[in-house]
């Protein structure tokens, strides 16, 4: 018998990495991709010492007591709100995310997405797609401007910072940011960023972008009171999270066209999406992608191999959420 560590891979990933975790542990996989319930979840868990996880599994004090044995739970994401990270630390359980490696391809997608949106891309594609372009019109599928308009990002950590780069230095765009705590002014420079509240932000923006990551307060961060405040020829792009955003709210307003349009690659309850968001024309909807070029999602999964392998050989983990 083994006496590797035994390590979980939740769902399917790069089979490079998983041969790479083989050198170094005992190791279950998924090549198939099950979908698994909290319950077979937890059962495949019973006997494992660490589990290399996706934003769809939820590790919260129900699974870990099925888990006794397990002290690591390596996230393939940057965000961990599928972490009870309280009853993580309280079980002496360490949880690790990967970021910086996709900070870039991720303020890339955002700015595509609000490109899309501003522009009305995957409207005018539809259109054309259906057969029903028959002669040119001055007005067809007028979008806004990106170029020297003011962009509103919420949540500047690193990919907003990243956004406010692309936006501020290729797009001559007027930045204004919002954020739990205001960044340093050499980083404000660099971004060329200035500080305003967020009801400022939402009346003064022609295009808000949400970086922020979900926390229980930051639920709901736009819903029908901020939608109202924003100008009528508005985008709004969501990348954070589902949740951050009232997707019922949301799509009343697109309905109402009391803003433009929207851009969303994430959703409350995802994959399944608030059905008037389908329905609504004004709205380019993407399944969670904001991450994926396959060197990136490459470069998520080396990193959170990285962290089994770092934690359990006794180095500590690379890119922490918690303290054990
Ligand atoms: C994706 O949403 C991530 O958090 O990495």
């Amino acid at each position: 018998m083994s006496n590797k560590p035994k390590i979980l891979v939740a769902r399917a990933i790069f089979a490079e990495t998983v041969d790479r975790l083989r050198q170094h542990f005992d190791v279950q996989d998924n090549p198939g991709d099950a979908l698994w319930t909290p319950a077979e979840l937890a059962q495949r868990l019973a006997d494992k010492d660490g589990l290399l996880s996706t934003g769809s599994q939820r590790i919260d004090a129900a699974l870990l007591a099925a888990a006794p044995r397990l002290k690591i739970v390596a996230n393939m994401a940057v965000g961990y709100n599928n972490f009870d990270v309280q009853a993580m630390t309280a079980a002496g359980v360490q949880g690790t995310n990967t970021p910086d490696v996709l900070t870039e391809t991720t303020a890339d997608f955002g700015f595509a997405l609000l490109m899309a949106t501003a522009r009305r891309m995957t409207e005018s594609e539809h259109y054309l797609r259906a057969g029903k372009w028959t002669q040119w019109r001055y007005d067809m599928f007028a979008g806004s401007d990106i170029h020297g308009s003011t962009l509103g990002i919420i949540g500047m950590g690193r990919i907003g910072q990243g956004i406010a780069k692309r936006g501020a230095h290729g797009f001559g765009m007027k930045v204004i940011y919002h954020n739990r705590s205001r960044l340093a002014p050499a980083l404000e420079a660099e971004c060329k960023a200035t500080y305003v509240s967020k009801d400022e932000l939402l009346r003064t923006a022609d295009h808000v972008v949400l970086v922020l990551p979900y926390t229980p307060e930051a639920h709901h961060t736009i819903g029908s009171a901020e939608l109202a405040l924003m100008k009528p020829t508005a985008t709004l792009v969501n990348i954070a999270r589902g949740g951050i955003v009232d997707d019922a709210a949301l799509a009343l307003a697109l309905k109402d066209r009391r803003i433009a349009a929207a851009g969303l690659d994430v959703f409350e309850g995802e994959p399944n999406v608030y059905p008037d968001l389908l329905t609504v024309p004004n709205v380019v909807l993407t399944p969670h992608i904001a991450s994926a070029t396959v060197p990136t999602r490459r470069a998520m999964a080396d990193l959170a191999a990285d962290n089994l392998i770092a934690f359990f050989g006794g180095r500590g983990p690379l890119t922490p959420v918690n303290k054990i």
